[in-house]
């Protein structure tokens, strides 16, 4: 182990490249913790020295991400874990080296597939805290919870609000999973703000993002409220938060669809878990 828990705390951040990953990076670096982001671009922060580590991986590949995640492990004891990274939903419907639809892989399968090996890695030998990021538009996914497999079912706006339902309800099922262990974790609706997530639109949704971008919220604000939360005194388990730490309130979604939603879930990821 490259830190222990008598060390700085360890932090990793998916996402940590741009946007609010890199506010929050940059965040956690001032305030003393050891950070660790993933990400595809490359990141140097040379002013904090050896308390910065990247891992470049790209959640379109469930396999290198769990042999990245299980690398991390293996080396550093994280203690804080922040779900962030995340794209808005390609305008056609595009699938991943794993055949799955690329936003429901990237922003939550691959996250669901992380948090399930730090916890069984890492849960039972030290406290461990975790957020994820998860969108107003949550709301407007349909209560009945299941994801695209088709073509014909694809719309980029479906695609992304149900990635950032799952999220939520990942979080409320991990807290009710995870009782036995010193293990809580909450999903957080930013709002809005400017970033590169506009990066996979059409040109003419990239220029109209640029002009509105300086008119948009900062993501060091946001950055600053989730770090608080996850740091700060307990949070609620499982809840959904908005950036004034607020408790928002999540809609009620069928228990059975949930279910089978959840296993489904774990069989496409069981051959990446120990
Ligand atoms: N911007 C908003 O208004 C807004 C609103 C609500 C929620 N959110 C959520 O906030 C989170 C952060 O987004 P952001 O707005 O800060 O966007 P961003 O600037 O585009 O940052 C997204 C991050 O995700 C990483 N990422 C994207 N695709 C990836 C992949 N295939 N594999 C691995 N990493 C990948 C990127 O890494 P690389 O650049 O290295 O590829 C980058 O570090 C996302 O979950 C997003 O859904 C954003």
């Amino acid at each position: 182990m490259q830190n222990s828990s008598s060390d700085l705390k360890t932090v990793l951040i998916t996402g940590g490249t741009s946007g609010l990953g890199l506010e929050l990076v940059k965040l956690f670096l001032r305030r003393g913790y050891y950070v660790i982001a993933t990400g595809r671009k490359s990141l140097e922060v040379p002013e904090f020295g050896d308390r910065f580590k990247l891992f470049r991986v790209d959640f379109y590949d469930l396999r290198q991400t769990a042999d990245t995640i299980r690398t991390i492990c293996d080396n550093y004891s994280v203690s804080y874990v922040i779900n962030n990274a995340g794209i808005l939903s390609p305008p056609d419907f595009t699938t991943t080296k794993d055949g799955i639809e690329y936003t429901f892989q990237v922003n939550y399968l691959a996250h669901l597939l992380i948090n399930e090996i730090i916890i069984q890695r890492s849960g039972k030998s030290h406290p461990l805290r975790l957020a994820a990021i998860t969108s107003v538009v949550h709301k407007i996914s349909k209560p009945a919870i299941t994801f695209c497999r088709k073509k014909e079912d694809y719309t980029p706006l479906k695609a992304y609000s149900d990635s950032k339902l799952f999220i939520a309800v990942m979080c409320n099922l991990l807290a009710k999973k995870y009782q036995d262990i010193d293990f809580r974790c909450f999903s957080i609706d930013p709002g809005v703000f400017g970033s590169s997530i506009y990066r996979m639109q059409h040109s003419w949704f990239r220029f109209l993002y640029h002009v509105a971008a300086p008119f948009m919220k900062r993501p060091s604000k946001i950055a600053m409220a989730l770090a608080d939360i996850l740091t700060g005194d307990e949070f609620t388990n499982g809840v959904l938060y908005d950036t004034r730490k607020r408790i928002r309130h999540m809609k009620e979604l069928d228990p059975s669809s949930i279910n089978i939603f959840r296993e489904e879930c774990y069989k496409m990821l069981n051959q990446f878990l120990d």
